[in-house]
């Protein structure tokens, strides 16, 4: 029986473990499942909601850690996080993806000479400037085992000098908790709510600092919105640190003047997964989503100039795009003509299975 204590701590972690403790559970005689909650994410729309989506159980641990600085969030993490580890004493941690709680609890287990496994592992956008970038590489880095989503990140590690008895290809997670739940989400009635049903739209989602904390780079997203909101409607659910930054940045003003943009509260898992399947397009800066509408097949436009996740350039649906107003508009006209250069395809092994994978490497 092993113990294992998985990690969860802001919003794109939820869909990650989900899956994992669900197959833990399933398999009660091999796995003990511990679910800590470090707190990074504390809104309900951020988090509870998440939970409940996912059927993911109550963490039995909350750290309640917060919003700080990304020293101060680290640092809390690791010191909130190290005594749980000396009082459960697990046979292994699992941290998902790149948030800071995923580095810090890493770092907290390697320490400790607790055994610790990296799903996830191996993505690179070789942008030093993004924190999630050092979170992945500092994590692959120390952890024990890295489970890595695509064969690019295999290689990644490899070059990075990490021995290939470290790295085992499991395929994606996150795409397990969208095929457990497609089903679920058309039972959503958030397109109805919004009078979408049978109407073209795009979907909007920014959060990235390198966009949203940026005032001229924000502006010249906006720009493009002016355009494409003249086509078809927008609907942006706002992050909220997206949602400060327009208000501190004096822009509420003009994002509501801008046409056909329509923005809601940040949205939970089955109602975002419904408003996405049923997309002309999707505009984004988050990784996940890549991945996302890769699966679901609909046209995803990545507002920034580099990606971790090449794979869903290479086989799926996605364009990198920038942050250039008249490439977002070129782009997305293209997206919204319908006839793609090539045939998209979902990537290898992101077929629902990678939790069993997972545990069967754990084994
Ligand atoms: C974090 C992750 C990012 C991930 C994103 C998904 C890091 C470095 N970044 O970015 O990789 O893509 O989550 O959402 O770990 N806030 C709230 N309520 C919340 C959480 C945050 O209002 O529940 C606000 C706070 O003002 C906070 C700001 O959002 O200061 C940023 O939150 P933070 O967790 O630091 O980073 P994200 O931008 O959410």
């Amino acid at each position: 029986m092993l113990k294992v204590i998985n990690v969860v701590g802001a919003r794109p972690n939820f869909m990650k473990v989900a899956p994992i403790v669900e197959a833990m559970k399933r398999r009660e005689r091999e796995f003990t499942p511990l679910v800590v909650h470090t707190g990074q994410h504390y809104d309900s729309a951020m988090s509870d909601t998440f939970f409940r989506d996912l059927d993911l159980p109550q963490a039995d641990v909350y750290l309640g850690v917060g919003s700080a600085s990304h020293a101060a969030q680290t640092a809390a993490v690791m010191q909130s996080f190290e005594p749980v580890v000396v009082k459960e004493k697990p046979d292994w941690v699992l941290v998902v993806g790149d948030v800071n709680s995923t580095l810090a609890c890493a770092l907290v287990c390697v320490k400790l000479g607790v055994k610790v496994a990296h799903v996830e592992a191996g993505l690179r956008s070789r942008d030093r400037t993004m924190p999630e970038e050092i979170n992945r590489v500092l994590t692959d880095q120390i952890a024990n085992l890295l489970f890595t989503p695509s064969e690019d990140a295999d290689q990644n590690l490899l070059a990075e000098g990490i021995p290939p008895e470290r790295i085992r290809f499991v395929g994606n997670v996150m795409i397990d908790s969208l095929y457990k739940n497609l089903e679920r989400s058309k039972r959503s009635r958030i397109k109805e709510s919004m009078g979408l049903t049978d109407k073209p739209y795009a979907v909007l989602t920014l959060h990235r600092p390198s966009n949203v904390d940026e005032p001229e780079t924000f502006g010249r997203i906006f720009k493009a919105l002016e355009t494409i909101g003249e086509e078809l409607t927008v609907v942006f659910p706002v992050h909220p640190r997206t949602k400060k930054t327009i208000a501190e940045l004096g822009l509420s003003e003009r994002v509501k003047s801008i046409r056909g943009l329509r923005l809601i509260d940040a949205l939970g898992y089955l109602d975002f997964l419904s408003l996405c399947s049923g997309a002309r397009i999707v505009l984004t800066d988050s990784g996940g989503i890549q991945e996302e509408t890769t699966v679901l097949g609909i046209p995803c436009l990545t507002l920034r100039e580099n990606t971790e996740r090449p794979i869903t350039v290479k086989l799926g649906t996605n364009t990198i795009v920038g942050t250039d107003s008249d490439k977002i508009v070129a782009a997305a006209r293209i997206a919204l003509d319908g006839t793609p250069e090539r045939v998209a395809s979902i990537p290898p092994l992101w077929d629902g299975h990678a939790a069993d994978r997972i545990l069967d490497a754990l084994r």
